[in-house]
């Protein structure tokens, strides 16, 4: 079900027409679909009804306060990566036995806080990082329970910048280290191997990655004999940004979780970003300049790669959408392209798009993960507004930046 969609040629957000928005709200601004997100919570928790799994959401993917409040609402714990989204996700009510601590490098300030929350576990990743616990620990009678990122040398075949369970790859620790690093952790009398947790990349919307992932895990089970009382499976699952490219199976990705966890007993754990918001988000902004230049149509927008990195970086392909859709189409090469000076700063090109004029508004296609949280105040622009929409409501959940505050430091 699609909450963002054209409706007799004019683009929804739930019940509301976007080109309302676009005339309420100062753009460029994101905005989002709350049922999108709902709809999209509740398809991945009755896909994996069977496993009933914890979902954490994947906090680097969309850290807007209001929006993890929204998500605690539903239900979902969370994963993060640094001590900001540690404390975001508990000033959003996330239960602490509801968060995962995960990344490569967390500093003793993190861990320490990590601990003082009580998180559910900290996902470790290197001999030192458990030393580093281990020794913030030592002189108390505190237990803290630890997951060992493995490394399952799994391609996630995706785009090669999000694809992190390569053994080349700096995540996780690949088998020999892994088996070694539990029989360490197991004599440390303030540590409690409880989890063990992958994550092999972003965007996947093949299963076999994951099916090769859960072979890899039952032989650190096997081999380990350890009972571990959570699996982190990770992200990853993939979503579709064109006709081309299909969402993940769901269905067939919890088949193979099922057959996977039978006779084990043991919580599975999700830490899904992009499924979730992914396409629950769009980018609504400004035509302000048209210029055309060697038989090229540049389509310049009040938006640019500061407000939406992900074209830039990834050479992502981030349809875009016409607010208002015209009977009469505009042929031609064109280019929509942000005000920033670099030769990145480019969206889409098109050969046949509605007829456009300066001044209409366009909005930029899923782009609710990684999309606000990979945006930066390049070019000295402010970071732009959040508005989310529920129902035939809306509201702004984050301000616009003001120039005051832009220009302070
Ligand atoms: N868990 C861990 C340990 C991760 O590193 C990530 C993402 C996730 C979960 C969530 O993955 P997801 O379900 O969203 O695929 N900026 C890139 C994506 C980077 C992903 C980094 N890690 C992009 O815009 O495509």
């Amino acid at each position: 079900m699609n909450f963002i969609r054209l409706r007799k040629n004019n683009l929804w957000v739930d019940n509301i027409l976007a080109i309302k928005l676009a005339k309420k709200y100062k753009t460029p601004f994101y905005c989002y679909s709350h049922s999108q997100i709902q709809n999209n919570f509740e398809a991945l928790n009755n896909a994996f009804k069977a496993v009933n799994p914890m979902i954490c959401f994947s906090v680097k993917s969309n850290s807007n306060l209001s929006l993890l409040k929204e998500l605690k609402k539903m239900g979902s714990g969370a994963d993060v990566v640094s001590i900001g989204e540690l404390l975001k996700a508990t000033k959003a009510g996330i239960n602490n036995k509801k968060i995962v601590f995960s990344g490569i490098g967390k500093t003793e300030e993190e861990i320490r806080m990590a601990i003082k929350k009580g998180v559910l576990l900290i996902n470790v990743e290197s001999e030192s990082e458990v030393n580093l616990i281990n020794n913030i620990l030592k002189n108390t009678s505190k237990k803290i329970s630890i997951g060992i990122r493995l490394n399952p040398n799994v391609a996630g075949k995706t785009h090669q910048k999000i694809s992190t369970g390569g053994k080349d790859e700096k995540f996780g620790l690949i088998y020999k280290d892994f088996i070694n690093l539990s029989k360490k952790i197991i004599k440390m009398k303030n540590l409690k191997l409880e989890g063990i947790s992958v994550h092999i990349g972003s965007q996947i919307t093949n299963v076999q990655p994951f099916k090769k992932v859960l072979s890899a895990i039952n032989k650190i089970i096997n081999k380990t004999r350890i009972n571990f009382k959570f699996i982190d499976l990770g992200g990853g699952m993939g979503i579709s940004y064109s006709k081309k490219e299909k969402q993940i199976n769901l269905l067939e990705y919890a088949k193979a979780v099922s057959k996977f966890i039978k006779n084990k007993k043991t919580k599975i754990i999700f830490e899904p970003g992009r499924f979730i918001i992914g396409n629950a988000g769009i980018l609504i902004t400004k035509i302000i300049h048209i210029k055309k230049s060697n038989k090229k149509y540049f389509i310049i927008l009040d938006a640019g790669m500061n407000n939406f990195m992900r074209t830039a970086l990834y050479g992502a392909i981030h349809q875009i959408i016409p607010l208002k859709k015209t009977n009469n189409s505009f042929k031609g090469n064109l280019s929509f392209v942000g005000p920033v000076c670099e030769s990145s700063d480019k969206f889409l090109n098109e050969k046949k798009f509605s007829k456009l004029a300066i001044g209409d508004y366009v909005a930029i296609a899923n782009v609710g993960a990684y999309g606000m949280s990979l945006s930066s105040n390049y070019n000295s622009r402010p970071t732009i507004a959040e508005v989310m929409v529920k129902g035939s409501e809306h509201k702004v959940i984050r301000q616009r930046q003001s120039l005051e505050s832009l220009i302070n430091n």
